[in-house]
């Protein structure tokens, strides 16, 4: 048997998600130096995610540094996110695991990685509360592997290489708890106080990036953002659960009095501010990114009815909010999150380019003209897909 990484590490072969199967020397075949091809790239991991897909693809729409992404493809995983990548030998696919530190080691010496864009997580707060060990396994202990494999890869680049290198952390503004009606939003300085097992476990995660920096000088960037929507999330966060269950006439879930307040931000938004941190960010800094966009969850749910309405008016003429249901609140739901993005719109120049309305109605109408994609992964029809082509 040949080393770990010959068993564990496969690039997918199918159209357009790489290219090539590269098994690793311990077969005998020399191995497809990237280094020599490419002067850049960079590792993305979870990019067949909600907010990885749309990095990779608004990436590629903008550059033609080529990108590797790893994802296990969990649950939230779903590689036909990039299927506008098909034929793409710029993006280079690779299903494992970020605890898996030997792949984590080949990949980094097979491509000449300039920066990784850690975004692999478990992130639904809901399924913390039911099975905290996932998180804590990917969250916490996936982080530190990888960190552990991009030290080693770091520290035996060129000195230039080194200086360039970069290892950018993707995080939430979960991690500082929850405000008050009144207290101003969440900064770069504000005390960490997670609440839920998903926010302690992202915690925990900042905690090891931001130790990796001040004890190995290892150049780390992290960000801290609010709520995301828009295309490819899972329907079970509540923007786009709310369309598919207003779309299939079911009733749509608010926790507790649905006043709870979260400061949104359209994926695309995140996606540029990540891009400004990589380019522009100080080795060391956090950045809060979010959309400056308060609304309570009520009121969320208001407005995707009220576009619903006018988008794809119901048979019998009766509003969506017909539908709106209250149910029992969340354990230890965190009142309210809003994010002071001031930092990075005056040190790099960020501002997200949607409003909370333009941003709404765009998510709206893409879920109306993908309703095939979350039948799909409703049904589970998607995991029936990655089971014939990855064999389970
Ligand atoms: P997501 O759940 O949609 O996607 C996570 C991706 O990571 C999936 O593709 C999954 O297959 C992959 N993954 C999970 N465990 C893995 C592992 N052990 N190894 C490799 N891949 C693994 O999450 P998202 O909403 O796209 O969030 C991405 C990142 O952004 C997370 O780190 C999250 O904490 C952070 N974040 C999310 C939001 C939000 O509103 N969604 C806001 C701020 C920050
Ligand atoms: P969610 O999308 O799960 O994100 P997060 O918990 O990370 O903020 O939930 C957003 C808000 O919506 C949160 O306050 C919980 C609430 N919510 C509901 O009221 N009903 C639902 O069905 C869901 C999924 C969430």
């Amino acid at each position: 048997m040949g080393g770990p990484a010959e068993v564990r590490y496969i690039i997918a072969s199918r159209p357009g998600l790489a290219g090539d199967v590269t098994p690793t020397a311990a077969a005998g075949h020399a191995r497809h130096r990237l280094t020599e091809l490419h002067a850049r790239m960079i590792l993305v991991t979870g990019g067949a995610g909600f907010i990885g897909s749309n990095f990779v693809l608004d990436w590629l729409a903008g550059t033609d540094e080529p990108v590797v992404n790893l994802d296990k493809l969990t649950y939230a995983g779903n590689v036909r996110n990039l299927d506008g990548l098909a034929g793409d030998a710029r993006h280079r696919f690779v299903r494992g695991d970020i605890a898996d530190q030997p792949l984590l080691e080949s990949l980094l010496a097979d491509h000449a990685v300039r920066a990784i864009v850690h975004f692999a997580a478990e992130s639904h707060v809901d399924r913390s509360i039911h099975g905290p060990g996932d998180f804590v396994d990917t969250n916490i202990v996936g982080t530190f592997r990888l960190l552990e494999a991009a030290r080693a890869y770091w520290s035996a680049l060129p000195q230039a290489s080194r200086d360039a290198f970069r290892f950018l952390h993707v995080s939430t503004d979960e991690v500082f708890g929850t405000l008050a009606a009144g207290d101003p939003p969440f900064s770069e300085t504000n005390q960490y106080l997670p609440n839920s097992p998903y926010a302690a476990s992202k915690a925990a995660s900042d905690h090891l990036v931001r130790g990796y920096h001040h004890t190995y000088g290892l150049p780390v960037l992290t960000t801290n953002c609010s709520n995301n929507y828009g295309p490819w999330q899972f329907p079970e966060k509540l923007i786009p659960l709310i369309i598919a269950n207003a779309l299939a006439g079911k009733p749509l879930p608010i926790y507790g009095d649905g006043q709870q307040i979260r400061d949104w931000l359209y994926v695309g938004d995140h996606c540029s501010a990540i891009r400004h941190v990589l380019e522009s960010g100080r080795a060391g800094e956090v950045y809060c990114v979010g959309g400056s966009s308060e609304k309570a969850n009520i009121d969320v749910v208001q407005t995707l009815c009220g576009i619903l309405d006018a988008e794809r008016p119901r048979a019998d003429g009766t509003p969506y909010a017909s539908l709106i249901t209250y149910v029992k609140d969340r354990p230890g739901h965190d009142r309210r999150y809003a994010i002071d993005a001031r930092k990075i719109t005056a040190e790099l120049g960020w501002q997200p380019a949607e409003t909370f309305e333009t941003g709404m109605r765009r998510t709206v109408r893409w879920y109306l003209d993908h309703q095939d994609w979350v039948a799909d992964v409703t049904s589970g029809g998607y995991r029936d897909w990655i089971a014939k082509h990855y064999g389970g």
